[in-house]
């Protein structure tokens, strides 16, 4: 007969289509620390009110760790989402009949322990005990993906400080705009990753409220000690409405929100590592152990690592996406639709992961191309802007200015020459005002180098910034 937890109103057996389609074993198994950890606080604020006995108490908690150590040995070392194949090599067991990890974990202990174990789900409602274990579990992969962004910007700080000198075009529209330095171009990111690293910090605030004590949704008539569990578990505080404290699953879409913003700032890193890495700029050459080859072409080296990354993205989007739309009807409060966070937000952080671990190693075997990228920093007349600065120093307006060097840039393309090697009487040609220091004016190194301003590229303010950085990063 039917040997469900909730088997007292049913006179029928679950059918096991429905068994299936239920379950959600296959990916919140992935919880069972975390919700080991939250039910040995329960247990510890239960007898501490004198609901159940401190032996119990006891009891249970040492039921739970053995629990513990049972899942351990049966679950695969670092396997993100343990699929039906994992179902149990140990003495714990893994099937759709037990529906959910909390429950799988609960008629373990009673397994163990015998009836005194069934006084743990006391004043507990699964849908409070889901919402605490996603937040404890959240907490975790946060610091996790926080570590990971800082391991990234020290990646970047190091290949930054290794090509100190290089010059290479800054684009806009993807045409060449100005020179500037590589390492204020790799410092760029550092910018992105630190508001990223802010945003995953300011989500863990919110997800650091503690919901156990909503019951089901309604609140518990026991007088139980929130305060007691949020200070065992580590979290700020109790939440403060029992209905929100089951329904809510904003932390899960902020995060998910984080990690695409993230994503998105990989991604645009990663397409500008595939260009660079192409012939037609050739600025870079990624390591042979982070590339890979073609089954027909002999010659082709591919930048698959970061096109994955760039391709992941994609998915990330999707999963905020997915969340967004899962909760965007749902009635107050807790609906089996919820169900369907986790895997969206389990492959969220996987891949976040992923993504990050990758990408600093990728980063500090690639080959810089210095020459290259300072060639290229020769044809396009990338220092127009600066002749045209010359020119407002000697009192012309910039209007007229920009005009009267987008006519030499044109007599340039005209007679294929470059600014370089135009004569002082070509320029006076355009205007009097020009002298023999025009030349000085716009060589590459004055114009990086007269960008001395806070945020600018200049060899100097590039090495105060990486300074202050190293700073930041302590
Ligand atoms: N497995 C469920 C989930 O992940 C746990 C909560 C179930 N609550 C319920 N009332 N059926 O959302």
């Amino acid at each position: 007969m039917n040997k469900k937890p909730w088997a007292g109103r049913f006179t029928q057996e679950t059918n096991k289509l429905v068994e299936e389609f239920n379950a959600s074993i296959f990916f919140d198994n992935r919880l069972y620390r975390h919700d080991i950890m939250g039910s040995i606080a329960h247990a510890m604020m239960l007898a501490k009110v004198g609901i159940i006995t401190k032996k119990e108490a006891d009891k249970i908690v040492s039921g739970l760790k053995a629990i513990e150590k049972e899942i351990e040995t049966c679950l695969l070392p670092n396997e993100p989402i343990p699929d039906r194949s994992a179902s149990g090599t140990g003495k714990f067991k893994f099937t759709p009949d037990l529906e959910d990890i909390h429950m799988a974990i609960e008629k373990r202990l009673l397994e163990k322990i015998g009836t005194v174990g069934g006084k743990l789900h006391t004043a507990r409602s699964r849908n409070d005990q889901v919402a605490l274990d996603i937040r404890l579990y959240l907490r975790d992969e946060i610091r996790e993906v926080q570590r990971l962004i800082k391991e990234l910007q020290k990646s970047l700080v190091s290949v930054a400080k290794k090509n100190l000198d290089c010059i290479m075009p800054g684009y806009t529209h993807l045409q060449r705009a100005q020179p500037i330095f590589f390492s204020h171009h790799l410092l760029a990111y550092y910018e992105m990753l630190k508001r990223d690293y802010e945003r995953f910090e300011d989500c863990y605030k919110r997800i650091n409220i503690m919901p156990l004590g909503a019951g089901a949704l309604a609140g518990s008539p026991y007088s139980l000690d929130r305060d007691f569990i949020a200070k065992e578990l580590g979290f700020l505080k109790p939440t403060d409405n029992s209905l929100d404290s089951v329904s809510d699953r904003d932390f899960c879409i902020e995060f998910c929100s984080a990690s695409s913003v993230l994503m998105m700032h990989l991604s645009r890193f990663s397409e500008e590592i595939i260009l660079w890495s192409s012939q037609e700029f050739d600025f870079i050459e990624l390591s042979d152990a982070f590339s890979t080859g073609s089954s027909i072409m002999p010659q082709k080296k591919n930048p698959d690592v970061p096109e994955l990354v760039r391709g992941k993205t994609g998915r990330v989007y999707g999963n905020l996406m997915s969340l967004l739309t899962t909760m965007k009807a749902l009635p107050l409060a807790y609906n089996k639709d919820m169900q369907e966070d986790k895997e969206s937000l389990f492959d969220t952080i996987d891949t976040v992961k992923d993504c990050l671990k990758i990408f600093s190693p990728m980063l500090e075997t690639m080959k810089v191309n210095k020459q290259r990228m300072l060639d290229a920093t020769k044809r396009g007349f990338l220092t127009a802007t600066d002749a045209a600065d010359y020119l407002v120093k000697k009192g012309i307006p910039f209007r007229e200015s920009h005009h009267i060097i987008g006519k030499i840039v044109a007599y340039c393309i005209k007679n294929k020459r470059v600014l370089d090697d135009l004569t002082l009487k070509e320029w006076k040609g355009f205007s009097k005002a020009f002298e023999e220091d025009i030349k000085r004016a716009i060589s590459v190194d004055a114009s990086v180098n007269t960008r001395r301003i806070k945020g600018g590229t200049a060899f100097e303010t590039v090495k105060k910034r990486l300074k202050e950085i190293e700073r930041e990063m302590r």
